[in-house]
Parts: structure tokens; C-alpha cells; sequence
């Protein structure tokens, strides 16, 4: 579908649930974004699920967004359970202007909701040449190390910075792979990839509706639990949102709205050594690239590089929308 077509029937879908133009307008744009980079799990495959939420009364269609003035660095935001593109989309923006004054930036925002893809707003920040953190918890997924039940969620580390060209972004969840890939894959009947989750007896499994009902698992072991830990003191704990396997999962859990957290943290890299700091950046970044490549690699990519390329590649193309996810729409589009 053209991306015009597909943007106008997006908008026209937000409205219908009662979101106001400005906002409608946010959330398609970051599903178009999320379908270019070539991350379908967060993009028209979880349109259903934001709808469903938000006729269920557990989105706010019309929040009423408070934002608490801490320091000229620090805001934190009441986000009144507003989809979480929209509170995210805010909290970067003070994140960037409280950086550009002071050096750095610190928002925490509460009661939000799942936000799609961490990229999505550590790239505002790095336009802004801006180096970022953007942390947020999701919904149980992964157990901690030694527990037999999930608890964390698979809660994402992005970190970006501006190197002059294609912004370095590393954004990658705590577990082997995102949760939304699974769900994408049960949603289309595909399998996934060996090695990555266990079902409810703790068997590895490559069904995803068996994934979904088991646990997924960590990067790097007790490593990968602890930084999910640290994700979710961060997004949870700190900003006064849910922790602790609190947080209410998008697809399966009505009882409540999500009261998922997000914290931005921006650094003006110029801080400590000046304009330095973009010549070093470029010299650490040519340095490794210009290593010997290991046997069966051409070249050595940085982390955003691949998805920047896609997305470059993408944006010529009209974006392919499997049937049952067009179906999905019109449905969407008729209530
Ligand atoms: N909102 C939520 O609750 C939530 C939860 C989990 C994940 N997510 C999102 O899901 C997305 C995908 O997560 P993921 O863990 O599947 O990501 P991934 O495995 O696709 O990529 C992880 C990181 O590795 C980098 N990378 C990939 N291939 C590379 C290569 N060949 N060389 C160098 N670097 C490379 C990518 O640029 C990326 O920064 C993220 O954008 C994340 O924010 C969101």
C-alpha cells in the first residue's frame, strides 16, 4: 500500500477512536516508521491491540498530560494513561530542550503505555546532536535468573549518539529476541527461531503461542536478567510506575491500564571536551571499521547502520500489509 494511502487510513482509524488529529497523526507515523525499519512485530500488527485498549477505556484517547518542572534538567510527566507514542513523544521533546539548556536531561514519565520502538525517539534527540539514553519496562516476559517464572519484560536499552552521519542507535531488547516478534509470529502461524524461549514445562520451543505462555530467555544469561533488572528500576521504580512483573501486558491483560514507565536521559556531548568530541567520535568509529574483517564479513556495521539503510531502502517502496492485518484495519475502520 502506498504510505500516503496507508497514513490517511491510519489517522482515520486514530480518530475514530476518539484520539485528537495531533495525536493520531503521531501514532501513525511512528507504525509507518516501525513497518520501514523493518520492524513489523511493533508496527500494523499491533494496531488492533492499541484500539482494542483504547475502546476498553485502558488508553486515554484525550490525556490530559501533566508535566512537573523538577530543575531546568529534570521534568517528570504524568502521562494519564495516554498511548504511550504520545507521552513519549512529549517526554523527548522536554528531554532534548532541558539538554540544550543545562547540558543534560532527565524525564521520567508515569502511566504511559507501550511505545513502540526505543529508536524512534533516541533519534529526535541525536538530530538534535544530542547523545541519549531512552529506557522503558514492558510486560512479563523474561524470569530472572534462578526463577522459574517471567517477571521482568523484555525491556529495551537504546542509546544513541551523533557521529556527524548515519546516527549510531543501539536499541535491543534484554531478551534474545522482542516479545513482538512472537506475537508477529503467532499471528501469521510462523515459528521462531531455536533457542530463544521455553515453554510452560521449560522445554526450548520454536511454537511462538507455546513461547508466549512459557518464558523467554535472557542475552548473556544472569547478564541479561540483571539488565532487565536495571530497566525496570529505571523505567518502574524510579519514574513511579509499575515494576516488579507489574506492568499489564498490552494483549492479554484488561484489568487495568498498562502503567508502563519511560526515562530519557540526554547529554549535550560537547560538555566536557567541545567540539572535540564530534572529531573523536568520528576517529573511534573509523577505527573499528577499518579492522580486519573475521571470516565471512565485508564489513563492520555500527549499531543503526543496517536499520538506517533499510529504512532509506523502504521509503522507495510501497509497504506490503499481510491480509489478515488488512482485514484487521477495515475492521477498524468501520466501528
Ligand atoms: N516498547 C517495548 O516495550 C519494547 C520492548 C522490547 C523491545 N522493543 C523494541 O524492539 C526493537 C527490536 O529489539 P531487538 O532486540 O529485537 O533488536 P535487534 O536484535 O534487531 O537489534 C539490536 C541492536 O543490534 C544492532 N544490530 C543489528 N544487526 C547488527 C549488525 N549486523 N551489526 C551491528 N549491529 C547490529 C541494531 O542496530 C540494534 O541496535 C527495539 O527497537 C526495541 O526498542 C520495544
Amino acid at each position: 500500500m502506498k504510505k500516503s494511502i496507508l497514513r490517511s487510513k491510519l489517522i482515520k482509524i486514530f480518530i475514530k477512536h476518539k484520539l485528537s488529529k495531533k495525536h493520531s497523526k503521531i501514532c501513525a507515523d511512528y507504525l509507518i516508521k516501525a513497518e520501514l525499519v523493518g520492524a513489523k512485530s511493533h508496527g500494523l500488527t499491533r494496531l488492533k491491540m492499541y484500539c482494542q485498549r483504547i475502546q476498553k477505556k485502558l488508553i486515554n484517547p484525550k490525556p490530559k498530560i501533566k508535566i512537573r518542572k523538577i530543575s531546568s534538567s529534570i521534568t517528570h510527566i504524568d502521562a494519564d494513561n495516554s498511548i504511550g507514542f504520545v507521552s513519549a513523544d512529549v517526554g523527548i521533546s522536554k528531554a532534548i530542550k532541558n539538554a540544550k539548556q543545562t547540558g543534560i536531561g532527565l524525564v521520567g514519565i508515569k502511566r504511559s503505555g507501550h511505545f513502540g520502538l526505543s529508536s524512534f525517539y533516541a533519534e529526535q534527540a541525536v538530530k538534535k546532536k544530542l547523545i541519549v539514553f531512552c529506557f522503558t519496562n514492558a510486560p512479563p516476559a523474561l524470569a530472572p535468573y534462578g526463577a522459574k517464572k517471567s517477571l521482568f519484560g523484555t525491556n529495551p536499552i537504546c542509546f544513541g549518539v551523533p557521529t556527524g552521519k548515519i546516527p549510531f542507535i543501539l536499541d535491543a531488547s534484554t531478551s534474545i529476541i522482542n516479545r513482538g516478534k512472537i506475537r508477529h509470529a503467532n499471528k501469521l502461524g510462523e515459528k521462531i527461531p531455536y533457542g530463544v524461549a521455553l515453554d510452560k514445562s521449560g522445554k526450548i520451543t520454536i511454537n511462538p503461542k507455546k513461547a508466549l505462555q512459557g518464558t523467554q530467555l535472557p542475552i548473556a544469561g544472569f547478564k541479561g536478567s540483571g539488565l532487565a533488572w536495571m530497566v525496570d528500576i529505571l523505567s518502574g521504580v524510579l519514574t513511579g510506575s509499575s515494576h516488579g512483573g507489574k506492568t499489564k501486558d498490552p494483549f492479554d491483560d484488561f484489568s487495568g491500564p498498562q502503567n508502563v514507565g519511560h526515562l530519557f536521559i540526554t547529554i549535550d556531548p560537547k560538555v566536557f571536551v567541545g567540539k572535540n568530541f564530534m572529531k573523536e567520535i568520528k576517529r573511534n568509529i573509523n577505527i573499528v571499521k577499518r579492522l580486519p574483517k573475521a571470516k565471512g564479513f565485508s564489513s563492520i556495521l555500527y549499531p543503526g547502520e543496517r536499520k538506517n539503510s533499510l529504512y532509506k531502502k523502504n521509503l522507495k517502496k510501497d509497504i506490503s500489509i499481510p491480509q489478515k492485518i488488512l482485514k484487521e484495519m477495515d475492521e477498524l475502520n468501520v466501528i
